[in-house]
């Protein structure tokens, strides 16, 4: 059966990430309990806690990217709960030792009304002195077509190629917009090729920090991801429930 493409694009450009893993397998030790991966996709890194004996709940909206993470659980022999939710309206019947949030998914909801409901889902779902963490690329560096492109993230599916070449990244009122030309290569040759554009929210830790607090979370100091060759690094804001 062929991988949807949409799953192949998600693996491509979110897939080789790794500098964050030291973080959240640090976290998860730490908090010993159950863990909640919100925005999990394709489970980058439920399924890389999972394999680490971690007890995962991978949540996203996008159902598709979820299946191919529970597919991919089972060929592992893990067993990772996945719950298609908005990370801003959940109610699950479990509480969580850790609520991570990696890779700057809480940057792609629209206002600050669905952070506050992300908050409130959070706190009911949380243990009492559990953390909620959450990454935010607060430094990312605008550059648009003039520039010297970055290398395209590349991936293989089905005989396929795929590329996705960023070819922006540019200020918007309280975001910055990443645009991307997206290609898939045939093995004649023939290209096929479409635009991608994502916002994401401009946040603060400390604009976080205020946001959280009427929720009963409380803030303590931010770790930090470094960045990487191919990657900005990232803020992670930590919240105590
Ligand atoms: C940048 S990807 C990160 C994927 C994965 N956490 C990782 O680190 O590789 C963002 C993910 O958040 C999901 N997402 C975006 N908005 C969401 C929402 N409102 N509720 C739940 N998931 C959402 C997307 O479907 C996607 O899987």
């Amino acid at each position: 059966m062929s991988v949807p493409a949409e799953v192949v694009w998600h693996d491509v450009e979110c897939g080789a990430y790794d500098a964050d893993m030291p973080l959240w397998r640090a976290l998860a030790r730490e908090a010993g309990g159950p863990v909640l991966d919100v925005g999990a996709g394709t489970g980058r890194v439920a399924l890389r806690l999972a394999v680490h004996g971690h007890d995962v709940t991978a949540l996203d909206r996008d159902e598709l990217l979820l299946r191919e993470l529970a597919a991919r659980a089972e060929a592992a022999g893990l067993g990772v709960e996945t719950v298609v939710a908005d990370a801003a309206a959940f109610e699950l019947p479990r509480r969580y030792a850790l609520i991570a949030v990696p890779m700057q998914t809480l940057q792609l909801l629209p206002d600050g009304g669905a952070r506050d409901g992300f908050f409130a889902s959070a706190r009911r779902a949380l243990v009492p002195g559990g953390l909620v963490a959450v990454a935010i690329a607060d430094a990312l560096e605008t550059f648009d077509e003039l520039a010297a492109l970055p290398a395209p993230d590349v991936g293989q599916a089905d005989g396929l190629q795929y590329l996705s070449q960023p070819v922006a990244v540019r200020e918007r009122p309280g975001a910055v917009r990443i645009e991307r030309i997206r290609q898939v290569v045939a093995p004649d040759g023939t290209r096929t090729s479409e635009d991608d554009v994502i916002d994401l929210r401009t946040l603060s830790a400390e604009g976080l920090a205020a946001e959280a607090e009427p929720h009963g979370l409380r803030a303590e100091p931010p770790r930090e991801i470094a960045p990487t060759l191919e990657h900005v690094g990232s803020t992670v804001v930590m919240l105590r429930g």
